[in-house]
């Protein structure tokens, strides 16, 4: 079967909007057909007033789509066209596609396409410079960007409409090399942690006073899940044990819901014997309330109510103890002198890395500004997208842990 996937050969979907750049496109489907890749091109209505879906068939030796509803077997082709594509490419794509795809809309067959794919989707912009730095047109794109779209370009000078500026789609040559080099990152990413079992914990804790009160705190998750998920595209078998969070469970990875410090405690312990690397993102609970009522404590308006609490088990400070043989990864959100505090914090955890945060920027944020501290010191790395920064973090996680591994087998 791994045999048979290798011979089978690589296809893109090139999908071609309005812009005069639309000619530019011919030439991206015959440099990926040298190159032996199939090409199925998608072309909007505005597309193909540029130039004629027959050159483009002409080229890739293959149906070109145009209609969402013609020559469909079974209706289903916006469907199909994607599954087992390597990659949607829009080049050139106009502020209107953009516009449409960061809207989410699926009423051509392209934009169908797009919504419904599986693969990774990269667009290269043509248009006039003001339609480009317009704040809609870069408000479509930062969305784009966060919705995990490719944005290739573009590049700045002389335009079609006489003016002069950023807006002209890169040249072919450009795209094919910037999806090639996206795709020998991406294998290369894959294989940091294959064959590897990564456990992680993530999100709050919540220690319940009553049946119906309790405390917790405002982590988000978005960190833990962002690692569990970039873990697993680093081709690790992931194990996410999740505080209480309404987040969605990444592709790939098989999650654990727990409630309590104590329950994540005991589903982190049951499995830790079985990985090669453990990352405590979670921000657990440092004092559970001692006895919590059974029943619901009942107001007494005139008295003040005090709350015994007892320290939870701090879960990573015991792997230390329970599973030395595991690469353990602490997080520590600090309010102030965060790589003094966090560096105690990871002698006094026996870490081999600790990542350090501000409490306040990395709380319930999209971005994060994290210090990597391990025996070689302090490493800060910039502010970044919380996704972005998960995989720079599982490079460092890989290549710390291959090195600990030499000197700890
Ligand atoms: O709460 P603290 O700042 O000590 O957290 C630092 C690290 O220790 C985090 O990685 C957190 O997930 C972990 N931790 C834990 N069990 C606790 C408290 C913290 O695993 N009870």
């Amino acid at each position: 079967m791994a045999e048979q996937m290798k011979t089978l050969q690589p296809r893109i979907v090139l999908g071609i909007t309005g812009s005069v750049a639309a000619y530019k496109a011919a030439e991206l489907a015959r440099l990926w057909v040298k190159s032996g890749i199939a090409v199925d091109v998608v072309m909007t209505g505005a597309a193909c007033r540029f130039i004629a879906p027959l050159t483009l068939q002409a080229l890739s030796g293959r149906p070109v789509w145009t209609q969402m509803w013609e020559g469909a077997q079974d209706g289903m082709q916006h469907i199909a066209l994607s599954r087992g594509a390597q990659a949607i490419v829009v080049a050139p794509a106009s502020a209107d596609f953009l516009a449409r795809v960061a809207q989410g809309r699926a009423d051509d067959v392209l934009s169908a396409l797009c919504l419904a794919r599986e693969c990774p989707m990269f667009v290269a912009p043509a248009m006039n410079v003001q339609m480009w730095t317009h704040p809609a047109t870069q408000r479509n794109v930062a969305r784009l960007r966060a919705d995990g779209v490719n944005v290739l370009g573009p590049d700045s000078g002389d335009l079609a409409c006489g003016e002069t500026g950023e807006g002209r789609m890169l040249p072919p040559e450009a795209i094919a090399a910037a999806v090639a080099t996206h795709f020998a990152e991406e294998t290369a990413f894959g294989a940091l942690l294959a064959g590897r079992r990564v456990l992680l914990t993530a999100g709050p804790t919540f220690e319940a006073i009553d049946p119906v009160r309790g405390l917790t705190n405002r982590s988000s998750g978005k960190m833990g899940f962002a690692l569990a998920q970039a873990a697993a595209q680093a081709g690790a078998e992931v194990t996410l044990i999740a505080g209480p969070v309404t987040l969605p469970t990444p592709p790939g990875v098989a999650r654990i819901d727990v409630t309590s410090a104590q329950e994540m405690a005991d589903a982190t312990f049951a499995r830790i014997d079985r990985v090669d690397i453990f990352i405590g993102v979670a921000a657990v609970a440092d004092y559970a309330p001692a006895a919590p009522a059974e029943q619901k404590i009942k107001k007494e308006a005139s008295e003040s109510l005090t709350l015994m609490l007892r320290p939870t088990v701090d879960i990573l400070a015991e792997l230390a103890q329970r599973a030395p043989h595991v690469f353990r990864v602490g997080f520590a959100a600090e309010s102030q002198n965060i790589a003094v505090l966090g560096e105690a914090k990871r002698r006094r955890k026996h870490l081999p890395l600790l990542i350090a945060n501000r409490a306040q920027d990395a709380i319930n944020a999209d971005d994060n500004e994290v210090i990597l501290l391990d025996d070689s010191g302090a490493h800060p790395l910039p502010r970044m997208d919380k996704s972005l920064l998960a995989r720079r973090l599982i490079r460092e996680i890989a290549s710390r842990w291959h090195q600990w591994k030499k000197t700890n087998s």
